[in-house]
């Protein structure tokens, strides 16, 4: 029996599903990927196998593992005895450098995860504009809390239903929540329109992926964002974009800077804290302050902004504002979907990898760049799942989300084009033996 088979029954014992995260289970493998260390651009498992890794903790890891300012951080950190709960100027700093580069940012606030970023901004907004519904995008993905992991990415056969009932995605979550969510289709400004129209000055804010790397790696048809910006003006309504994976991934202003539209708030996240556990929000002053002390909004908590995150966030900003920084990420990326391109073309196989800056995604069976969430109802998972399995075994992580939809992967920093070309390599082998 393998490691990683016997972590899995000993795991199975005492937690759930044998995992912390329920998508850490994968289909493909029928366990989770165990990772014994990771350095560079490559993880090891327990049998001291290397793989090259094109996950990159969801998108946390663009530095990498190990890289040196972040381990240099959290021992400064330790150093300076893990101060917790307390203002120090670290998180000035941070927040300076922050408001300098995300455009939309005048103020900001940190707390740990996306999930937890997006459910203070949502109550800022709610509490700035007095009105309680949130418009969300079918197929965008904004964090597993009540307030909003209902209506994103229903199965297939509920999506016509979504728009009227929005999907409970989780057990648990109240009916009554359901009421305080309304959803429009991706890149459909008719189905914005008509939506603002019937809920007339109730909707608190448009929340939305600018690149919906969660369902699709989906862009923005042109002067799509341009036309929400102007509706949600005209109508009261906060412009929020969940930045938590698209920031940093193609440049130091996230897909506001890339796509020329600011928001009025916005969360950042994943890899900011340069794989330590960070994120952001922040946006208008006006709306930021309506946070106590001074404002009547609450977020507060004994771990936020704690030294051993802001350290490494700060060191994480350091890298990135290094000139190399951005133009090794797009060497990269082009010479990965110059390569991917080429072999599917040369293949004649129905596959493709959208992609904005250093995450892409998988997509099987279209025929055409989807546009929408049900745009993927034709995406064949089962192909996808095969085509993860196989990379692993000529040593590729992958990480299969085990959803309808297709997945995301990405890269890191510390990626070399040596790197890109074993992966354009294995994708070449894997489609050929699979189509
Ligand atoms: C756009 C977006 N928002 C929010 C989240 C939730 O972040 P976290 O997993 O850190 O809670 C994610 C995570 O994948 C995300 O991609």
């Amino acid at each position: 029996m393998s490691i990683a088979q016997k972590l899995y029954d000993r795991a199975k014992k005492v937690m759930p599903g044998g995992v912390c995260s329920s998508t850490r289970y994968i289909n493909a493998l029928g366990r989770p990927f165990y990772i014994a260390r990771g350095a560079g651009s490559k993880v090891y498992d327990y049998d001291g196998r290397e793989y090259i890794d094109m996950n990159c903790s969801h998108g946390a890891a663009l530095l990498g593992h190990g890289h040196p300012a972040v381990t240099e951080a959290l021992v400064k950190a330790a150093e300076l005895g893990c101060i917790c709960s307390a203002e120090t100027e670290h998180q000035i700093e941070l927040a300076e450098k922050l408001c300098r580069m995300i455009p939309c940012m005048e103020k900001v606030r940190f707390c740990t995860s996306g999930s937890e970023a997006t459910m203070h901004m949502i109550r800022a907004c709610r509490g700035f504009t007095g009105r309680d519904k949130i418009l969300r995008l079918e197929g965008h993905f904004h964090g597993y809390h009540e307030m909003i992991y209902i209506g994103g990415q229903p199965p297939m056969d509920k999506l016509r239903e979504n728009r009227s009932r929005p999907y409970i995605e989780s057990a648990g979550i109240p009916e009554i929540l359901r009421d305080l969510i309304v959803t429009a289709p991706f890149n459909d400004l008719d189905a914005i329109k008509e939506v603002i129209d019937s809920n007339r000055n109730q909707i608190a804010t448009l929340i939305l992926e600018p690149v919906n790397y969660n369902s699709g790696g989906i862009k923005p048809d042109p002067g799509y964002l341009e036309a929400l910006r102007k509706i949600t003006a005209d109508n009261g309504i906060i412009l929020f974009f969940d930045e938590i994976q698209s920031s940093f991934k193609k440049s130091v202003g996230g897909a506001q800077q890339d796509f020329g539209v600011v928001p009025d708030v916005c969360t950042i996240g994943k890899s900011l804290g340069g794989g330590v556990p960070l994120s952001a929000f922040g946006g208008k002053s006006e709306i930021m302050d309506m946070y106590k002390p001074f404002g009547t909004v609450q977020h507060s908590g004994t771990f936020n902004a704690h030294l051993t995150q802001i350290l490494p966030g700060l060191a994480f900003l350091g890298e990135i504002e290094k000139p190399y920084f951005f133009a090794h990420l797009a060497t990269l990326e082009n010479r990965l979907h110059k390569g991917l391109d080429r072999i599917t073309r040369d293949l004649g196989v129905p596959v493709m990898f959208p992609h904005h800056g250093s995450r892409f995604n998988l997509v099987m069976g279209l025929g055409e760049e989807p546009r929408r969430y049900s745009d993927l109802e034709k995406h064949d998972q089962s192909h996808a799942f095969e085509f993860y399995r196989r990379s692993a075994e000529l040593g590729v992580y992958y990480h299969d989300y085990g959803k309808g939809s297709p997945g995301h992967s990405g890269y890191s920093i510390q990626h070399t084009e040596a790197d890109i070309d074993k992966i354009l390599e294995f994708a070449e082998k894997v489609l050929k033996e699979i189509y």
